[in-house]
C-alpha cells in the first residue's frame, strides 16, 4: 500500500503500546530495541508507544521522552532497529494534560478547562500563550524525530491526554476559540499540523490517533469525529488513526468485537480519502480482511495480540496460523 512517498509492504500495524522498557532518564534502552525489533517483524507501519514532548506533559514513571536532544541518539538506534525489518518508523507524540501530578513531573498540571472531575480537572487552566508553548513542544519533538530517522510521527488525541482533552466536549468548557463548537476544539491540533509539516518537510507522515467517540453521556459523537476527520486531511494528516477518546482505548459493552471501532471508522472513511487504521480487539486474520473488503479499514491495528504473540504478524502471513 502507498502512503505519500512510503510503500507499506503490507496493511498490518504495530499500534502504540507503552513497552515499560525505558531506562533512567526514560531513555531508550537495548531492551526496548530488542522488543520493537522482534516486533516489527513482518509490520508494515510500526507506531512507537507515546513518548513525551515536554516535561509537564509527561504521563506517568518510566514515560519514553522525546523532550530534550539527548534522547536522538537512542531514539535513533530504535527508529534504525525498525527499518531494518523494513518496516516504517513513526514515532508516538504526547502531553498528558491534566491526566498527571506534579509528583511526576514536578510541574502543575496543564488542561482546557476546570471541572468537577477530580481526575480529569487540571491545576493550571491553559491561556494562549501556554497553547503556544504546547504548539512549539510538539513541533520540537518531531524535529527530534526526524534528526533520529523516524518516518513520520503520530499526535496523541485520545485516551484522556491532552489534545483528547481539549477536542471532548466533557474536558473542554473554554469560552475562546478553542472551545464551543467542533471547530475550535480542534483549533489546537490544526495549529500543531501546521507547525509539525512545517518542522518535518511534506514528504514525511503525519498520523494523528483520534479517540473518536467519548461513549459517554455529554462526550463526543460521530459528527464529531467526521468533522475532524475531515479537516485534519484537509490540514494535510496522511493517515487517521481511531481508537477511543475518554472512555480509553475500549468500550465495555464492544469489546467482545473483532474492530470494536469499525462502525465508526466506516463511516468517516466516507468522508476522507486517507487512509484509516482500525484498531481494537482485532485476532484473527480472517476478521482483518473482511474489515478491508467492507471499507470498514485501510489499515489493521493488532495490539495485545502482537504482545502475548511476536510472531503472530510472521503466522498470519505465512499461513501458518
Ligand atoms: C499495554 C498497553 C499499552 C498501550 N499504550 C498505548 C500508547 O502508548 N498509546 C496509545 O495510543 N495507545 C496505547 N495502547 C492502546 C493500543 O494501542 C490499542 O489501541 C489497544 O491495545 C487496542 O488494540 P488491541 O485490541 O489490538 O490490543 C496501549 C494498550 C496496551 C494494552
Amino acid at each position: 500500500m502507498i502512503v505519500g512517498k512510503f510503500t507499506l509492504k503490507n496493511r498490518l500495524v504495530l499500534p502504540p503500546m507503552a513497552s515499560a522498557t525505558s531506562g533512567e532518564q526514560d531513555t531508550v534502552t537495548d531492551k526496548m530495541i530488542n522488543y520493537y525489533s522482534e516486533m516489527s517483524k513482518d509490520i508494515g507501519l510500526t507506531i512507537v508507544e507515546h513518548s513525551y514532548i515536554s516535561p509537564e506533559g509527561k504521563a506517568h514513571q518510566g514515560q519514553l521522552s522525546i523532550s530534550k536532544e539527548d534522547d536522538v541518539e537512542g531514539l535513533s538506534k530504535l527508529a534504525n532497529a525498525i527499518q531494518k525489518n523494513g518496516a516504517k518508523a513513526i514515532i508516538q507524540l504526547s502531553h498528558a494534560g491534566s491526566v498527571t501530578s506534579e509528583s511526576v513531573t514536578g510541574y502543575k498540571s496543564l488542561g482546557a478547562s476546570k471541572l468537577a472531575d477530580d481526575k480529569l480537572t487540571p491545576d493550571i487552566v491553559m491561556t494562549t500563550k501556554d497553547i503556544a508553548n504546547v504548539v512549539n513542544g510538539f513541533r520540537l519533538a518531531a524535529k527530534r524525530a526526524m534528526m533520529a530517522g523516524f518516518d513520520g510521527v503520530e499526535l496523541h488525541s485520545a485516551h484522556k491526554y491532552l489534545l483528547n482533552q481539549f477536542y471532548s466536549p466533557i474536558t473542554n468548557k473554554r469560552s475562546d476559540e478553542y472551545g464551543g463548537a467542533i471547530e475550535n476544539r480542534i483549533r489546537l491540533h490544526l495549529e500543531i499540523i501546521k507547525s509539525v509539516r512545517e518542522e518535518i518537510g511534506k514528504d514525511k507522515l503525519i498520523l494523528l490517533r483520534l479517540g473518536a467517540l467519548d461513549y459517554m453521556e455529554n462526550g463526543s459523537l460521530i459528527e464529531d469525529a467526521v468533522c475532524a476527520a475531515i479537516a485534519f486531511e484537509k490540514a494535510g494528516v496522511d493517515i487517521l488513526d481511531v481508537s477511543g477518546g475518554l472512555c480509553g482505548y475500549m468500550v465495555k459493552s464492544k469489546a467482545h468485537l473483532q474492530g470494536y471501532f469499525s462502525v465508526e471508522t466506516k463511516e468517516m472513511k466516507k468522508h476522507i480519502s486517507i487512509p484509516v487504521i482500525s484498531t481494537g480487539g482485532i485476532t484473527n486474520s480472517d476478521a482483518a480482511e473482511k474489515l478491508i473488503n467492507s471499507d470498514c479499514a485501510d489499515l489493521i491495528g493488532i495490539g495485545r495480540v502482537m504482545k502475548k504473540d511476536p510472531m503472530w504478524a510472521s503466522k498470519v502471513l505465512n499461513k501458518t496460523h
